[in-house]
């Protein structure tokens, strides 16, 4: 890509599209088009053929989707299936048809079949049923991969499929109710120590295994990718080492500065056991993460001190 390029990254707001703008503005990319949600919702085909039409990028990365956890997965199905279509088909259609160079999709780990092996393969794609709270957006995302295979074995279009591992980050959703594992306990040990509680309770047993990336290694695979990886076979990016949820938590409340302890509730649900991706095809390509978790988190926190826990209630 040249550094005059321009770029589209769809979902600049989100936690993993403004990584991708951080990464693109530190690399001294000057164009990068905004369009952000309010000016452009990615369901609507004919905004986004005038949208094209006009801004003309050639580069895209689709980071806009309907994201959002088991509960939001299992009462809103029809709105998870149909907003994650209509954002990628729109955006993927209109991309190859107005001469776009190269784009860059995102799927996720729930792509993968529920027992997949571990760690996750990505041969292991439709080798069998998917975790069924949250099959409607990877029926979706599936589609959206499939779609960049089709468009790059019939037109030649030159359209990546990337699979990252969970990403944590500047940017993260911190709200208790929607938030994922790693946000929520930042969050749950931060306000137990503004009320000096004795102790933070965490669900279930502690000792699922899961692996957590940061959003600027990720943004960086996603550059790295863009100039080195020409295939539409799915690649998995992640840190390719995973730690307990006890462990996780442990690391969480010493950064925060914590200092009561920590109680499990055994009584609330583990989910799977493990979720780790096979990183080996993103590793022989040349490509390491380089944010460790405890740096990663403090980060985090330090972002969440400024952005979140400082905002007006
Ligand atoms: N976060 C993770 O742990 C993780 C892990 C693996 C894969 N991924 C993948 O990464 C991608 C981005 O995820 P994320 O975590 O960055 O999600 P996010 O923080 O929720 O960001 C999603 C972005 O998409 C935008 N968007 C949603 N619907 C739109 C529409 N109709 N028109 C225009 N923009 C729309 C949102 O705009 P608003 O801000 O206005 O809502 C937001 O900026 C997803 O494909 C996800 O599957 C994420």
């Amino acid at each position: 890509m040249n550094r005059d390029a321009a770029i589209f990254v769809a979902g600049e707001r989100g936690l993993v599209g403004s990584g991708i703008v951080r990464a693109l503005r530190r690399r001294g990319f000057s164009k990068v088009i905004s369009a952000p949600r309010a000016a452009l919702d990615l369901r609507d085909q004919p905004a986004v053929e005038r949208f094209f039409a006009e801004r003309q990028p050639e580069y895209v990365f689709i980071a806009a989707a309907k994201v959002g956890g088991i509960l939001a997965n299992d009462t809103y199905p029809a709105d998870f299936i149909r907003d994650n279509l209509l954002i990628q088909n729109n955006v993927i259609d209109a991309s190859y048809r107005h001469g776009v160079r190269k784009l860059c999709f995102l799927g996720s780990s729930c792509v993968y079949p529920r027992l997949a092996p571990q760690p996750l393969h990505e041969d292991s794609l439709l080798s069998g049923p998917l975790e069924p709270t949250n099959q409607w957006y990877a029926v979706a995302k599936i589609a959206g991969l499939k779609m960049c295979e089709a468009y790059s074995r019939q037109y030649g279009f030159n359209a990546i499929s990337v699979m990252p591992t969970n990403l944590y980050g500047p940017g993260d959703n911190f709200d208790l109710k929607t938030s994922h594992v790693l946000p929520a306990l930042i969050r749950k040990f931060h306000e137990a120590k503004q009320a000096r509680s004795g102790a933070v309770t965490i669900w279930g047993s502690g000792t699922p295994r899961r692996e957590f990336l940061h959003v600027d290694d990720l943004a960086d695979a996603l550059l790295f990718l863009m100039e080195r990886y020409d295939s539409a076979d799915i690649i998995n990016v992640g840190w390719g080492e995973d730690v307990t949820i006890a462990e996780l938590a442990a690391l969480v409340r010493d950064v925060v500065g914590f200092e009561g302890g920590i109680e499990l509730d055994r009584s609330k649900p583990d989910g799977t056991p493990r979720k780790l991706m096979d990183v080996s095809k993103m590793t022989a390509l040349g490509w390491k993460p380089k944010v460790a978790l405890a740096d990663g988190i403090r980060s985090t926190y330090r972002w969440f001190l400024a952005n979140v826990a400082s905002a007006p209630a």
